[in-house]
């Protein structure tokens, strides 16, 4: 037993969870997830896995994402990303819903099923669907050679290395990479992007693997703020743009390893509904870094502190506004818009994690939640 536990703490590279030492591996994962795909210096993206319909990208008129979970708010990223540099229009399904309606689906659609096990059951069965209705299918996966990647006619794999830890960390951000990568690759097919321009973004996309290494600084802070807010009921989590995904996944992660009710919103739907719930014992989450909604998002955190809530923002580095009003805040290095994504979500994965911690939660495996659902 002791030879068992010595092997454990071995394969967990000295960090007391999976989880934390996946989080950690983040910075070599996303470098892994873009080897040999980017060359900023030429302002080309090479996807060697869908090259062979880089032809049928020019023609298609519309790309549907389909996933589950983590998976899904990955999409959700990727929707903005595709739309903003490559113009396809795109829908972001989930495989439960997608598989038993009647969806219209034709010749000229590209499917992108997104999974870290290739083997979830609903997407398997969303694929399935598209695939009979003459679609093709480009699958994201983590797992190499799972039933996922076999199922699609062509695909990238995430390169994020095995994810132990049921809640997803590291595959996330890998997809949010592969989801990147692709938009700027059918971008430049279909000529909507300067050479220029994508030297701009493949150079600041190469920096990120440093960037989110600064990101992960901020554990100590990270740790004091989860201690003040450990014990609360509930959660919410705000986000504009694709800050809006950001949040879902903080939501996500919350929840599923703490225990704490967690709901993700697009911040300016607060005043729909979720504002009635706010007072000084509801912690809100705000993704508030420096990017075109910005002022948006501080009149929103204005509208929180009013009801007394708790404010614990994710800001840009050097930021003085949000500071003014937020009760605690986390800074994440500035980048364009494009990558916030991956930046933003550092913090809130070890938030989530310092707080199931703390109360004491078996952050690797949580109650109930398998890592691979393979029965719908
Ligand atoms: C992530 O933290 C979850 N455990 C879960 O939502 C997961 O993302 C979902 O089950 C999809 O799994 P897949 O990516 O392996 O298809």
């Amino acid at each position: 037993q002791e030879l068992e536990l010595k092997l454990e703490m071995l394969e967990k590279g000295g960090f007391d969870h999976f989880m934390l030492k996946e989080i950690y591996e983040q910075p070599r994962s996303i470098r892994d997830c873009m080897r040999g795909r980017i060359y900023p210096e030429e302002g080309k993206v090479q996807l060697g896995g869908i090259k062979e319909f880089a032809d049928k990208l020019k023609n298609i008129d519309r790309i549907i994402i389909v996933a589950c979970g983590t998976s899904w708010h990955a999409g959700l990223v990727g929707e903005y990303l595709i739309e903003e540099y490559a113009r396809i229009p795109v829908e972001v399904e989930y495989a439960s819903e997608f598989r038993y309606r009647n969806p219209i689906i034709t010749e000229k659609d590209v499917v992108i099923a997104i999974s870290q096990s290739g083997e979830t059951a609903d997407t398997m069965a969303a694929i399935e669907m598209a695939k009979e209705r003459g679609a093709t299918i480009f699958g994201i996966c983590n797992v190499a050679g799972a039933s996922i990647p076999r199922l699609s006619h062509a695909g990238v794999y995430t390169h994020a290395g095995p994810e132990i830890g049921v809640a997803s960390t590291k595959a996330f951000t890998a997809q949010v990479t592969v989801l990147t990568l692709m938009a700027f690759y059918m971008a430049q097919q279909r000529g909507a992007i300067t050479t220029s321009k994508l030297i701009e973004l493949l150079t600041e996309l190469n920096e990120i693997p440093d960037k989110i290494q600064t990101a992960l600084e901020s554990n100590d802070i990270i740790k004091e703020v989860s201690e003040k807010i450990k014990d609360s009921r509930n959660c919410l989590f705000l986000g504009r743009g694709s800050g809006f995904p950001v949040a879902l996944e903080g939501a996500l992660k919350l929840k599923e390893i703490s225990y704490i009710h967690a709901e993700g919103y697009p911040a300016a739907e607060m005043k729909h509904g979720p504002i009635a719930l706010i007072d000084e014992e509801m912690p809100v989450v705000f993704i508030a870094t420096q990017n075109s909604s910005y002022e948006k998002v501080i009149s929103n955190i204005q509208e929180v502190k009013a009801r007394k809530g708790k404010v614990i923002a994710i800001v840009t580095e050097g930021d003085v506004e949000v500071k003014k009003m937020a009760d605690y805040c986390i800074e994440i290095p500035d980048a364009n818009e494009a990558f916030l994504p991956l930046l933003a979500t550092i913090p809130l994965q070890l938030l989530s994690y310092h707080i199931a911690v703390m109360r004491g939660c078996n952050v690797d495996q949580p109650r109930n939640l398998a890592k691979s659902v393979t029965v719908e």
